[in-house]
């Protein structure tokens, strides 16, 4: 892929042009900026899993799920998309009351291919 070459401009409208027209900015937003970073250092979602993560990061990807979580998915079921929103914000609020349980229902919550599978369009 050549588009990270771009300006990010002409790369944001190659790029919206090509996803689905029901796809949400929240959601988008929430994989960038926590499950994905740029190469060479841990997203968010690692550090969560490896309970690394700090008190801001966890404050962070909290309120990105929630927001998230009010979406409507872009694709598959609104109950479904609820209910695997609602299990990583649960496993969040574990890890910051520092429940031992916390980390093991993030890694589980945070399966990125069950996700995608069911709620990411093609
Ligand atoms: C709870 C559900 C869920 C989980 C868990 C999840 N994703 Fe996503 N992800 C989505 C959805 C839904 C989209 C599609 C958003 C859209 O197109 O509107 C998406 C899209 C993405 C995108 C494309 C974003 C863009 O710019 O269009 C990336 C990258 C991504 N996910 C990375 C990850 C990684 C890495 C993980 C695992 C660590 C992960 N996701 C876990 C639901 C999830």
């Amino acid at each position: 892929m050549k588009l990270r070459h771009l300006p990010p401009v002409i790369a944001l409208i190659v790029l919206g042009g090509a996803s689905s027209l029901a796809a949400s900015e929240v959601i988008e937003d929430a994989m960038k900026n926590y499950h994905k970073a740029p190469k060479g250092t841990d997203p968010t979602c690692k550090k969560v899993s490896n309970n690394a993560a700090t008190p801001e990061e966890l404050a962070d990807i909290l309120k990105s799920y929630q927001a998230m979580c009010a979406e409507a998915p872009p694709k598959g079921e609104k109950a479904a998309w609820v209910e695997k929103c609602q299990a990583l914000i649960a496993a969040v609020k574990k890890i910051q009351a520092k429940d031992a349980a916390g980390v093991s229902e993030y890694k589980k919550a945070v399966n990125c291919k069950a996700c995608h599978s069911a709620h990411k369009p093609d």
